[in-house]
């Protein structure tokens, strides 16, 4: 397991995870948002998606028939995407010395292939080990109950309902799978409470990522 990531010299790796609708876009729009306006080079991408052959993976992955794929092709798609989107997106953003900002990333793959269906959490860390071998420098769970969370996300209108469709039994495995990661990688990870007003969750997530990064982080009204 690559569990302890060596910091990299330059640029910064943020992800954000939790259960469908608990904030997690409108929270990395905020925060990159919060960090330009500060003068930080941002780059703010998501997953699966984040590069166009990664963006095709994405319609395949999210849209049709909850049935479609089995867990264990679903793992090789999405680390297809991930691969790419590393390559062509996230590796060249650090290496230029960028804050990169992602909407989900390996941890949601160690939950939702790793324990949706069945105990495959060892072959997605073994995929992971071998092809995408990198961890984010801090990992954001925004935590929250999981009916509110459906509710908010069956809100939106749209096609990418796989995953939302498999109901509410998962949201609530998939919440403490989450928090049970938290604990397993703790170094990496912290907790938001996803309850709150968007504000309210928006200064939490800013005041947690400068305790972690300092002034590499710093805005002018903090
Ligand atoms: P996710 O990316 O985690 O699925 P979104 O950021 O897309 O979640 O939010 C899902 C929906 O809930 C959106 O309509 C968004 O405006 C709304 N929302 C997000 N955060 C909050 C909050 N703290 N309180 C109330 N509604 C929220
Ligand atoms: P996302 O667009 O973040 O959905 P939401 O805004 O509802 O949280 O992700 C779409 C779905 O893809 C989500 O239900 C979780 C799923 N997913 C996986 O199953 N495995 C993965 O590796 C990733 C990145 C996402």
């Amino acid at each position: 397991m690559t569990q302890e990531n060596p910091r990299p010299s330059v640029g910064l790796f943020l992800t954000f995870e939790g259960i469908d609708g608990s904030g997690k876009s409108t929270q990395c729009k905020r925060l990159a948002e919060s960090l330009r306006a500060a003068g930080h080079d941002v780059v703010l991408t998501r997953e699966p998606g984040g590069s166009p052959g990664a963006e095709e993976i994405r319609r395949m992955v999210l849209e049709g028939d909850p049935d479609k794929w089995s867990a264990e092709t679903e793992i090789l798609l999405f680390t297809a995407a991930r691969r790419d989107h590393l390559e062509r997106t996230i590796l060249p953003a650090l290496a230029a010395g960028k804050v990169v900002i992602c909407d989900r990333f390996a941890d949601s793959t160690r939950m939702y292939q790793g324990l949706s269906r069945g105990d495959l959490r060892a072959t997605v860390d073994q995929l992971h080990d071998l092809m995408i071998g990198r961890e984010p420098d801090l990992t954001l769970l925004i935590d929250m109950d999981p009916a509110t969370g459906l509710s908010r996300a069956k809100g939106r209108q749209g096609s990418e309902e796989r995953f939302e469709d498999f109901g509410i039994g998962l949201q609530e495995k998939m919440r403490a799978g989450f928090l049970s990661l938290a604990e397993e990688f703790s170094p990496r990870f912290r907790i938001v409470d996803g309850a709150q007003e968007i504000e309210t969750v928006a200064a939490d997530v800013l005041r947690q990522t400068q305790a972690v990064f300092g002034s590499r982080t710093e805005v002018a009204d903090s």
